[in-house]
């Protein structure tokens, strides 16, 4: 029995350390090596880092193998890692099957792009590894399929980066909501962001480039193929990227320095724009105050502004997306719409609450706010209000970690980031089809529509297709 079975299948290393092999001897200062969780991280970009640093924090795991297409990111992340351990142990890894292949691993930490998320998913759980991996689950909902059945098949643990869960406002929020404080909910509006973001900073240096063109263009969303403007952004991949496995799945393209690293996110080859960046942290919180999260919505009709398909950055700009869900509850969620305000906001027969990551209200900071002042008090409910008890997380990273041993679920395990981002994926199918979806939450298939079916899922380009 090999060290990842005996953690899986007994789930006991820590509560029966006795019976563990007698040369697993310690430092002393952390706990010995066989109770700890050896974990390999693939991804080391914005979100990995800070998964890692999490990770690394936590004294019974062990990160011992790093995974990137990057070079200079592989190296960033490897030295990191062994910087903190004060040795060079950190094992690195190009290819991420050769890393999972590993017997000494127990989880892995991922966070690629989303068009990568199924591949990688499905890769590790077949190889028995406990995951957490990043939201949203997949880049298309029948790739969101593939990973809960390999998660459930293989019966691996599953903690999705949805860490807004983990935080106290968020959890007060949604215990508000379900202990019927504020009567029967009618509506719910989820505010997310518009437009498009340079996270990587890489839009100046192209924009610059081109104020010295006629068009003049200054905004990527406008630079099409077959301009003097494309011509100039498209250049040789640098050399420490392996562009071909970098685009992976996804249709070859030329390589776009301001639509890779981070940026993959404004195109749909690769990401789902900011709707589908941030469904998996509001549209989850509004899930978990409704109860709803193994529910969906039935209708889903919204409408959007987009730049041209084929452009540099193409995901939508601008959206409002109206969704019928059960109990004749409505909910709104938009971008770049004045009236609905950014984060969650729930609203009943007896009042309304609304929670955010940034202050709402400057009395109350956590980005918390309600029609009742007694509620923005503290950060818990008082204990007599509090008739609905959310699942409390010691943190989202030590959640995964305890649950890694007790082998009970996490605060947000894989169904529930499957219905989470779901709402996202049929919002964005109505927004490209212009017309209302219907869907049908049990058999999870769009009713009627054989054109909207099938964008719940992308042909991958060879030689890349689904374990
Ligand atoms: N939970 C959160 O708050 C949060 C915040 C940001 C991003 N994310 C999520 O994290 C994921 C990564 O996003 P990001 O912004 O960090 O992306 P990023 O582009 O900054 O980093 C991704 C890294 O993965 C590497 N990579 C890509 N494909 C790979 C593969 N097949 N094998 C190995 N390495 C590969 C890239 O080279 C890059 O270094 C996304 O799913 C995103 O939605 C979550």
């Amino acid at each position: 029995m090999n060290r990842r079975h005996f953690l899986t299948t007994t789930g006991a290393a820590l509560v029966l350390p006795l019976i563990l092999p007698g040369c697993a001897t310690g430092t002393g200062r952390r706990p010995r090596p066989s109770n700890r969780i050896n974990l390999g991280i693939v991804g080391w970009g914005m979100q990995g880092p800070h998964n890692t640093r999490s990770f690394l924090a936590e004294k019974d795991c062990q990160v011992i193998a790093a995974c990137d297409l990057n070079q200079v990111n592989l190296q960033k992340a490897v030295d990191t890692i062994n910087q903190h351990y004060d040795n060079k142990d950190c094992a690195a890894y190009h290819d991420y099957r050769e890393m999972m292949a590993r017997e000494d691993l127990d989880a892995v930490m991922l966070a690629v792009p989303d068009h990568w998320h199924e591949l990688v998913a499905t890769e590790a759980a077949r190889r028995g590894l406990d995951i957490y991996g990043e939201k949203p689950l997949a880049k298309t909902i029948a790739e969101q399929q593939s990973i809960v059945r390999a998660v459930q098949k293989n019966k691996i643990i599953w903690q999705t980066g949805s860490w807004q869960r983990s935080q106290a406002q968020f959890r007060k929020a949604a215990e508000i909501v379900r202990s019927g404080l504020i009567g029967k909910v009618t509506r719910v509006e989820v505010g997310l962001p518009s437009g498009h973001k340079d996270f990587a900073h890489t839009a100046p240096e192209l924009i610059a480039k081109l104020a010295e063109l006629p068009g003049k263009i200054d905004d990527l969303s406008k630079v099409v193929p077959g301009t003097p403007e494309w011509d100039l952004a498209v250049t040789a991949p640098p050399a420490e990227l392996d562009y071909n496995t970098w685009i992976g799945p996804s249709q070859m393209e030329p390589y776009i320095r301001q639509r890779v690293f981070m940026n993959w996110r404004w195109n749909y080859n690769t990401g789902g724009g900011q709707l589908l960046d941030w469904v998996g942290h509001h549209v989850d919180i509004a899930h978990w105050g409704l109860g709803f999260d193994h529910s969906g919505p039935s209708e889903i009709e919204g409408h959007g502004e987009f730049p041209a398909p084929n452009a540099l950055w193409n995901t939508c700009t601008r959206y409002r997306i109206e969704l019928k869900y059960p109990q004749d509850i409505t909910m709104i969620i938009a971008g770049g719409h004045d009236d609905i305000q950014g984060g969650t906001k729930w609203i009943g027969t007896d009042g309304w609450v609304l929670v955010n990551r940034s202050e709402v209200d400057k009395a109350n900071p956590g980005g918390f706010d309600a029609s009742n002042p007694a509620w923005k008090k503290g950060k818990s409910l008082p204990e007599a209000l509090r008739t609905t008890k959310l699942y409390k997380s010691p943190g989202h990273w030590r959640n995964f970690l305890d649950c890694v041993k007790s082998r009970q679920p996490t605060l947000a395990p894989v169904e529930t980031a499957h219905h989470s981002a779901i709402p996202g994926h049929l919002g964005l199918i109505s927004l490209l089809t212009g017309r209302k979806i219907r869907w049908d939450t049990a058999s999870e298939m769009i009713l009627d529509d054989t054109e909207a079916s099938r964008l719940m899922t992308r042909e991958y380009r060879a030689p890349w297709r689904t374990v």
